[in-house]
């Protein structure tokens, strides 16, 4: 088993951002959905008890995009009330097309989410995303964001991920890897490791379907012994184990679901064979 390497909260695992060498937390938190409550005071109280958990807890990095409604609205405001606009570590995306559009969109969601600079930009599904990545050097440059990154959430693109970030001069790709979804691991994940490209985890529950999967389903007791308690630590701690991953982002507004996930940013992580065991009783479910 292996041991956290760093530490973001104390016994926290955190990871080096490549280009640069800053830690984070490599438990974050997605909002594709489930922050999409402006709407609905229930719901909001909801995301805004969530979001603190999760700082109490060590988080730091959140992921937004204009695709998500009204996310980045409430993340900004909800950061702004509960004082912890620098404590976090703010992720978006631009997703639309042309020069122009990507700027106003991106000074948009700047404003929605209330920071004078943002931590991490990445072009959505890569659309448009030379015009995009154009801007961000730019930008970069200039000190209105201070990382840029590339996504997407299908391995049918994983191909052109690995073209764009094989140059070596984008700092994040986002990209879905899971044990229901490991077609990172073919090429991607190690040509991200090649380039010193940070890599953050999307769809890390494949969108909730693995819980469906392993329903009435019991974690076998070995799991125990590398500290999962939960089905959720045994895909997280699957996901963390591979050395080219930085952060995995589940998206949840439940509490007690971002404690839980948090969790498995604690303790040990399984070793390579110990990875293949967890894939291979998991594809026998
Ligand atoms: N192209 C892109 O750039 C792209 C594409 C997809 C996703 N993303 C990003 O990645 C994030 C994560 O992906 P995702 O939200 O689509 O899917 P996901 O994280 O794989 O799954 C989210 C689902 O898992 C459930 N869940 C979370 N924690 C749980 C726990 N501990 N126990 C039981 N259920 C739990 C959530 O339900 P509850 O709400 O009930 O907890 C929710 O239904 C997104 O929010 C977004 O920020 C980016």
């Amino acid at each position: 088993m292996i041991p956290p390497d760093s530490s973001a909260a104390p016994g926290t695992l955190a990871r080096p951002i490549p280009s640069t060498g800053e830690s984070i937390p490599a438990v974050g938190l997605g909002t594709s959905q489930v922050f999409d409550v402006a709407a609905d005071a229930t719901e909001t109280a909801q995301a805004r008890e969530t979001l603190q958990t999760f700082v109490n807890l060590g988080g730091r990095v959140v992921d937004s995009s204009p695709m998500y409604g009204s996310s980045e609205s409430v993340t900004g405001r909800l950061a702004a009330e509960l004082g912890m606009q620098g404590k976090l570590f703010l992720a978006t995306k631009v997703w639309t097309s042309g020069r122009q559009a990507g700027k106003r969109q991106m000074e948009d969601s700047i404003k929605k989410l209330r920071v004078e600079r943002l931590d991490l930009m990445q072009v959505h599904n890569l659309v448009d995303v030379q015009t995009h990545l154009a801007t961000l050097r730019d930008w970069k440059k200039t000190g209105r964001v201070r990382y840029l990154g590339v996504t997407h959430y299908h391995a049918g693109a994983h191909a052109d991920l690995e073209k764009i970030i094989r140059p070596g001069d984008i700092d994040f790709v986002q990209v879905n890897y899971s044990l229901a979804e490991p077609e990172a691991d073919r090429r991607l994940l190690a040509a991200a490791a090649d380039s010193r490209t940070a890599v953050i985890v999307n769809r890390p529950f494949a969108e909730g379907a693995m819980f469906r999967r392993v329903r009435d389903k019991p974690l076998p007791e070995w799991a125990r012994a590398i500290g999962c308690a939960t089905w959720a630590q045994y895909f997280l701690k699957w996901i963390l184990a591979h050395p080219a991953v930085t952060c995995a982002i589940p998206g949840t507004r439940n509490p007690k679901h971002v404690a839980d996930n948090l969790g498995a940013a604690k303790g040990l992580l399984p070793d390579e064979e110990m990875r293949r065991r967890m894939a291979s009783y998991f594809d026998s479910l």
